[in-house]
Parts: C-alpha cells; sequence; structure tokens
C-alpha cells in the first residue's frame, strides 16, 4: 500500500492518503496535547504504543462483531484503515466519575455511576468540545435522523460490554473512553479514530494508579511506563 500525500494533521496523528481512495494511512505521532491544546509536550515511543494498543482493541471489537475502520498496522507508527465522512460527535462513555464530569456536575471523583453513562460532545476544537444534545446534534445536522443518534449510543454501550469485562481481567478498571464514528462509503457507521491511552481512562484495580494520558495532565510523570503497561497486559505479557 502506498503512502502519498497528506490529508490532514490532528495533534496526535497525520493522516495520509493511498493509492485506494477507499483507504488511508494513519501515522501516530509522540505529541502530547491537553486541555484543547493549551499544554503541549513529546514522548519518543508514545504514537507506536498507540498505534499498537487500538491495533489489538480494534481486532478484538471487530472479533466480536463491531464494525471498525480497522485493516492492518503497517508498521510500528501507522495503521492503514478505511476512510470515512467523519461525524462530528465525540461520544463519551463514563463507568466512573471523574475529569469535567466531576467538575461540573460536583459528582465526587471515583464515584462509580449507578449505570454507564453515554454523552455526546461537538467535535469542534474552535468553540472547546462543547456538550451536546440529541436537538442540537440535529440541528447542527452532525447527523440526519434520531435513529443515527440512538445507533451512536446503542455501538458505543456495546464498546464498553466489550471492553470493560476484557480490561477488568487484565486488573484495569475501564473509567471512561471518548470514540468516533464515521460513515463508509455505503453510509454505513463504523467505529472510527484511536482506542488508547489518550483517550481513554484506565486505574489499576489494586493501587488505583492512573495508567493513561491523565498522568501528562495533571503532570505525574511515568506516562511512557504506564502505556507500556498497558500495552503488555492487553498482550498478556
Ligand atoms: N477512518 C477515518 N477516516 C477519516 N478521518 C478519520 C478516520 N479516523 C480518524 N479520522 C480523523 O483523523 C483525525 C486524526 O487526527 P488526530 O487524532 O490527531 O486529531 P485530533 O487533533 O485529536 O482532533 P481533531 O480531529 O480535532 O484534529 C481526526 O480528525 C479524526 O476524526
Ligand atoms: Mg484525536
Amino acid at each position: 500500500m502506498e503512502k502519498r500525500e497528506l490529508l490532514y494533521e490532528g495533534k496526535a496523528k497525520r493522516l495520509f492518503a493511498t493509492d485506494d481512495e477507499n483507504l488511508v494511512i494513519s501515522e501516530f505521532k509522540d505529541d502530547l496535547t491537553a486541555f484543547n491544546g493549551l499544554k503541549k509536550s513529546s514522548e519518543t515511543g508514545k504514537g507506536a504504543l498507540n498505534n499498537k494498543i487500538s491495533t489489538e482493541l480494534f481486532k478484538l471489537l471487530e472479533n466480536s462483531g463491531i464494525k471498525t475502520h480497522f485493516v492492518k498496522m503497517l508498521d510500528d507508527n501507522h495503521m492503514l484503515h478505511t476512510k470515512v465522512k467523519v461525524i462530528l460527535i465525540e461520544v463519551i462513555v463514563r463507568n466512573i466519575a471523574t475529569g469535567s464530569l466531576s467538575k461540573n456536575l460536583g459528582i465526587p471523583d471515583g464515584t462509580i455511576l449507578p449505570f454507564t453513562l453515554v454523552e455526546f460532545d461537538y467535535k469542534n476544537d474552535a468553540l472547546g468540545d462543547p456538550k451536546l444534545n440529541d436537538q442540537h446534534a440535529l440541528i447542527l445536522g452532525l447527523v440526519d435522523y434520531q435513529d443515527e443518534l440512538d445507533k451512536l449510543r446503542r455501538m458505543a454501550r456495546q464498546v464498553n460490554d466489550i471492553l470493560k469485562p476484557y480490561f477488568a481481567e487484565k486488573g484495569l478498571n475501564l473509567v471512561d473512553f471518548k470514540l468516533e464514528f464515521g460513515k463508509d462509503k455505503d453510509g454505513n457507521i463504523i467505529l472510527i479514530d484511536e482506542i488508547s491511552p489518550d483517550n481513554c481512562r484506565f486505574w489499576d484495580i489494586k493501587s488505583g494508579e492512573k495508567m493513561d494520558k491523565d498522568r501528562f495532565r495533571q503532570g505525574l510523570g511515568g506516562l511512557k511506563v504506564a502505556y507500556e503497561q498497558v500495552l503488555n497486559r492487553i498482550l498478556g505479557k
């Protein structure tokens, strides 16, 4: 598969065209950003870890019947995947209250939620990714029908139903995570982007230690060691 022109550069990945119009290549960068790009850094090897973790999780989800954009991992920093029209909604799934949920609603950090919460944010950096309800999403034309919003929620819950017990078995609490979706050439809604400690929160079940990008957000250090731990636990090492 030939890597062609740069289509888009985001904060964590570069997207490249290929010789197949339906396929693109993501290059996972070592850059780290938080607080909507205000805090910046870089950690050698972070991109490769996220590529490998995402690869394993996309394979797991595909094997469990979730349609994803994943085709294959090409090398340490590159993933080949289906090209979609991105749905500009960040789908947030929460099992335990922390971060902005605790801050905005005053729910004490670490509270186990009575049921899994699924929220929508508008994927719009200029606006600071504000919260959306279904009517906002329809008024903005982010999807065409209510059914599609229901489908996003359903798929996000299915992903949680697969990943939460999977990580629990590996000694990690899946606290919350952000998913992105898009429409493929046939209009099917599929899971896209990446599933990594950059956009999931993992807490060690025994020690409570944070094993995700909060180490960077909160200046805790040891980010790469934590990401390596997550990959090793996925690989059963
Ligand atoms: N299968 C796909 N087809 C097309 N675009 C995709 C696909 N998967 C992910 N993307 C998009 O590619 C970009 C990846 O870049 P990156 O993750 O660095 O973005 P970001 O900086 O986190 O956020 P932003 O999307 O706001 O730039 C994202 O915009 C994502 O929505
Ligand atoms: Mg991203």
